[in-house]
């Protein structure tokens, strides 16, 4: 069983998320009913991870819909929220197109409700259909992964997108182990990742961010396989601080770099990876860890908590319609006019 990191409580009109700041130590589910406290929710990264802060957005929109809010308002909140994730704008996107220029009403609110649900549900769909074309790129036998950030059951809806395919290669039947670099400052891989990979006795290992070229260096790697928070149109991916400098190590060490990603994380609009805003969050995240504070009272901090991965270091994108392989441009173009979106698992 995946863990439900966000479900929409439909008689109490709230979203329940599992608080992720407060993992591994404390599973406790908070309940959000505005899309300000929803909005406070992504930013504050109670729930966090490209997919299911879209997820969030989405009911965000029913949440205001059903309190007879300004829909407008409501939408302006949520896209604020947090800024280089496009699943979020590409969520509130589809919604928009549900209640711009519309009544408001019952009927208005059950409409936004399905586009939820089936962002929702398409979710599961599409990151069941990731890790099913991922098994065409694992080696014969055993295989060993590396992974940064946490982009599984607690970053999407259900099963997750990279580290959802490592838990079908292990469920599958292989001999699988993953390296799991913690990644700093906010620890997903240690905190998260490694939690989730604990529940479903998945063999692993976590290792401090500063250890992958030694790691690959030194022990058997077959592949990297990360998330992504957004696909530039020339295939730059921007993904978790620390992506690049692992992306780097792979390609020094001769290891193929994978990213897993839906089609709704390829953004068109953005030309390169230099175009994508990258967030700077606050630099109490660095300076300390939980309440204790490990750099000296009022230093300076840069931190920024996204970095992009040059095209060029990318060995293949794996979406729910396949995997895309360089010259990018060409392939996610035909993918995003691709008319099939995939069905239920
Ligand atoms: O800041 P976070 O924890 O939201 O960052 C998450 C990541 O960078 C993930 O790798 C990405 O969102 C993909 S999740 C399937």
């Amino acid at each position: 069983m995946s863990f439900r990191a966000i479900e929409w409580i439909d008689d109490a009109s709230v979203l329940r998320l599992i608080d992720q700041k407060a993992l591994p130590e404390t599973t406790r589910y908070c309940d959000f009913a505005t899309p300000a406290a929803i909005a406070g929710a992504i930013t504050d990264m109670t729930v966090r991870g490209a997919p299911a802060i879209g997820v969030a957005a989405a009911f965000g929109m029913v949440a205001a819909a059903r309190a007879g809010g300004d829909l407008a308002a409501a939408d302006a909140v949520l896209r604020a929220s947090r800024p280089t994730a496009v699943n979020l704008f590409w969520a509130l996107d589809r919604m928009r197109r549900v209640w711009q220029g519309a009544a408001p009403g019952p009927d208005l609110s059950a409409r936004l409700l399905a586009e939820a649900r089936a962002i929702e549900e398409g979710d599961i769909a599409v990151n069941r259909a990731i890790s099913r074309h991922a098994m065409a790129i694992l080696p014969e036998g055993e295989v060993t992964f590396y992974h940064h950030c946490n982009t599984g059951s607690l970053a999407t809806v259900d099963l997750g997108t990279a580290l959802g395919i490592i838990r079908s290669a292990h469920e599958s039947g292989r001999k699988t182990f993953a390296y799991l670099d913690e990644t700093r400052p906010r620890l997903q891989g240690a905190k998260l990742s490694s939690f989730e990979l604990m529940h479903y006795g998945v063999p692993h290992a976590i290792v401090v961010d500063g250890a992958s070229a030694h790691v690959m260096r030194t022990r058997k790697v077959d592949l990297v396989v990360v998330g992504c928070d957004r696909v530039a149109a020339n295939g730059d991916t921007a993904n978790k601080i620390g992506t690049y400098n692992l992306a780097l190590a792979a390609a020094d060490n001769g290891v193929p770099f994978y990213v897993a990603a839906p089609v709704s994380t390829i953004d068109m609009a953005t030309a390169t990876g230099d175009d994508i805003e990258i967030e700077e969050r606050a630099p109490e995240e660095v300076t300390g860890t939980g309440a204790t504070r490990i750099a000296p009272e009022g230093a300076p901090v840069f931190n920024p908590a996204f970095d992009v991965t040059p095209a060029r270091l990318i060995a293949g994108i794996i979406t729910e319609l396949g995997i895309v392989r360089p010259p990018y441009r060409e392939g996610l173009m035909k993918l995003v006019a691709s008319p099939l979106p995939p069905g239920p698992a």
